[in-house]
């Protein structure tokens, strides 16, 4: 059982206090009836809840692609710096976490849920789940360099990275597609090879790529497609 006004703010239609408002002005039914109570409890999934006419589905899970932008942390809550959560809080989903974590010098594709299986499911070190960056390099990378990124480079761990791809861009700049999403992983795997990321962006995750069209610092919700790719 959930809250009349949470549902409808958690279904997008605004904050509380708007929600509550429009409960006022009798704009809300609950199975043909105006509700006017915003603490009226409904049952998700079985009463039907219209406002202005309009049936309102309900959705207990939510995806969002958001570009993230520089300054900013891959946290629900932050003393210092503003965080990814803060950027959808117009959602009126409260309980939106980010799919692991990007640096706060990172920018691009991550996705938001409350969907704690999937978000599980796609950080699994097992599952070997595709990460594509776009990554600056402070120095030109050599042939050679780019080589060892490819079998694999000593980062401190126990092992050496797994294979990648490294596609040139330019003398300065590759994509870097990599299957684990260890702390800092392209940052120590560039190190390695002597080189330093001077910007890096993630562009792809899993079977989903970051929208051209989505603004630095701008979020969507992820079309049906987009979700069904994702969890294949
Ligand atoms: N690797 C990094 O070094 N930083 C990120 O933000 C993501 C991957």
């Amino acid at each position: 059982m959930l809250r009349l006004d949470k549902f409808l703010s958690g279904a997008n239609l605004g904050s509380r206090s708007q929600v509550k408002e429009y409960l006022k002005q009798g704009l809300v039914r609950v199975n043909g009836e105006v509700v006017r109570k915003p603490e009226y409890k409904i049952e998700e999934g079985k009463d039907r809840v219209s406002f202005r006419e309009k049936e309102i589905i309900y959705k207990k899970y939510v995806y969002y692609m958001l570009n993230k932008p520089q300054g900013v942390v891959s946290a629900t809550r932050d003393r210092m710096h503003g965080t990814v959560s803060d950027l959808l809080k117009d959602t009126g989903y409260g309980d939106l976490f980010p799919v692991g974590r990007l640096d706060r010098d990172t920018e691009g594709l991550l996705i938001m849920t409350n969907d704690g299986g999937l978000a599980h499911d796609l950080l699994s070190p097992k599952k070997h789940v595709k990460k594509v960056y776009y990554v600056e390099t402070a120095r030109p990378l050599s042939e050679e360099g780019r080589k060892a990124l490819e079998k694999g480079v000593d980062i401190g761990e126990e092992k050496p990275s797994l294979p990648a791809k490294a596609e040139r861009i330019s003398d300065t700049s590759i994509y870097l597609t990599i299957t684990e999403g260890k702390y800092h992983q392209v940052k120590r795997m560039l190190h390695a090879v002597e080189n330093e990321v001077a910007y890096l962006k993630r562009t792809a995750m899993g079977g989903l790529f970051l929208d051209e069209n989505l603004p630095c610092g701008s979020y969507r919700e992820l079309t049906e497609e987009e979700v069904r790719k994702m969890r294949e």
